[in-house]
C-alpha cells in the first residue's frame, strides 16, 4: 500500500501550508521522500516528468514573488521541483505525479503549497538541472506545519481557499447543464467527492465530469487568461490548469483505485456539445475495464 491511510483521508487533511517551522527536515524524512521521488512511476499519459527534493535558501524563497506566485510562504526548509518534457498530455501527468508526491508527504504529516509561476527559466529549474525542451510548471513548498496563523489564513481568505463549488456546478449527467447528484453518481460519488475538494490555481476549479454510462469525461472550464492567450504562448508559461486537471485525475483515480473500482483514462472527445466558449475536453476514465 502506497500510502498509511485511506487516500481519502489524506486527501481531506491537506491544505495549503504557507508557515512553516524554520527547521531542517529530519535527514529520515528527507530521505522517505527522495526515495518515493525516485521511484515515482509514470503518470497516465506516459510523459517524461521528473521530481527533485531541495533545500530552501533564504534567496529561492525570496525569488518566489518575482516567479508570479501569490500569497507569502514563510518558513519553508525545502521545495520539491519537477520538470516535464515535452508531450501532449505533459501539464496533466505533471499535476497527477506531482500531487501523489504532496499526497505522500501529506501522510508524512509534512506540510506543502504548490506554487505555479514562470519557474522553467529560475534558479529553481537550475536545481534540478531543466534541459531547453523541459518545462518547470510549478514547485511545491515543504516542511513541518506551523499552527495555522494570520498569514495562512488571510491568504485562504483571499483566494478563497476554504470554498469549494457544489456539486451541481461541476458534475453533470450525459451532457452538460444535467447536474449529476451523489445518489446518481454511486460508487464513483466518493472519486468524485475528492475531485471537489482537491487544490487547484487560485482555487478557480477548472474540473468538469460528465458521467455517460460507464465513462467519466473530464473538462477543463478556463477561466480567462490562463493559457488561451498569445501571450501565455509566446512566454511559454505552463497552463496551470491543465495542472489543475492532472490533480483532479490523481484524485479520482486514488480514490476509486481505493473502493475497488477498475478502470483506465482514453483520450476520445464524445460528442456532447460544450457550453460557451474555453471550455476543453481533457481526458475520460472508461470504467469496469477489466
Ligand atoms: C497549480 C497550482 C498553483 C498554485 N499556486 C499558488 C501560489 O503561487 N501561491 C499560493 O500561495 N498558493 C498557490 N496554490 C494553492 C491554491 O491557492 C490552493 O490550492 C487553493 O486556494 C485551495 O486551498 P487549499 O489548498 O488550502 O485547499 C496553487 C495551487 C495549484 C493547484
Amino acid at each position: 500500500m502506497l500510502y498509511s491511510k485511506p487516500v481519502t483521508e489524506i486527501i481531506e487533511k491537506r491544505f495549503s501550508c504557507r508557515t512553516y517551522i524554520d527547521k531542517p527536515i529530519a535527514e529520515e524524512d528527507r530521505e522517505r521522500l527522495s526515495d518515493y521521488l525516485s521511484a515515482i512511476g509514470a503518470g497516465p499519459f506516459g510523459a517524461a516528468v521528473r521530481f527533485r527534493l531541495v533545500a530552501a535558501t533564504d534567496q529561492d524563497r525570496k525569488a518566489l514573488k518575482g516567479l508570479g506566485t501569490y500569497g507569502f510562504i514563510k518558513g519553508a526548509t525545502g521545495f520539491i521541483v519537477g520538470a516535464a518534457g515535452p508531450s501532449r498530455k505533459n501539464l496533466e501527468d505533471f499535476g497527477y505525479m506531482m500531487e501523489s508526491v504532496i499526497l505522500f508527504a501529506t501522510d508524512m504529516g509534512l506540510g506543502t503549497c504548490w506554487l505555479g509561476g514562470t519557474f522553467t527559466r529560475s534558479s529553481f529549474a537550475k536545481k534540478i538541472s531543466a534541459t531547453v525542451e523541459e518545462l518547470v510548471p510549478a514547485v511545491t513548498s515543504v516542511g513541518y506545519i506551523l499552527k495555522k496563523e494570520q498569514s495562512d489564513v488571510t491568504v485562504r481568505q483571499i483566494v478563497g481557499g476554504h470554498n469549494r463549488q457544489p456539486w451541481g456546478n461541476l458534475f453533470f449527467r450525459e451532457k452538460f447543464g444535467i447536474p449529476l447528484s451523489p445518489d446518481e453518481a454511486g460508487s464513483y460519488a466518493a472519486p468524485l467527492e475528492m475531485v471537489r475538494i482537491g487544490p487547484s490555481a487560485t482555487n478557480k476549479q477548472p474540473w468538469r465530469i460528465i458521467k455517460d454510462g460507464d465513462s467519466w469525461h473530464f473538462y477543463m472550464q478556463r477561466t480567462r487568461g490562463y493559457g488561451d492567450t498569445l501571450t501565455f504562448k509566446l512566454l511559454n508559461i505552463a497552463d496551470l490548469q491543465r495542472v489543475d486537471m492532472g490533480i483532479a485525475m490523481c484524485h479520482f483515480e486514488m480514490a476509486a483505485g481505493e473502493l475497488g473500482l477498475k478502470g483506465r483514462w482514453d483520450i476520445k472527445e464524445p460528442k456532447i456539445e460544450k457550453p460557451a466558449s474555453l471550455c476543453e475536453y481533457s481526458a475520460s476514465w472508461i470504467g469496469n475495464f477489466l
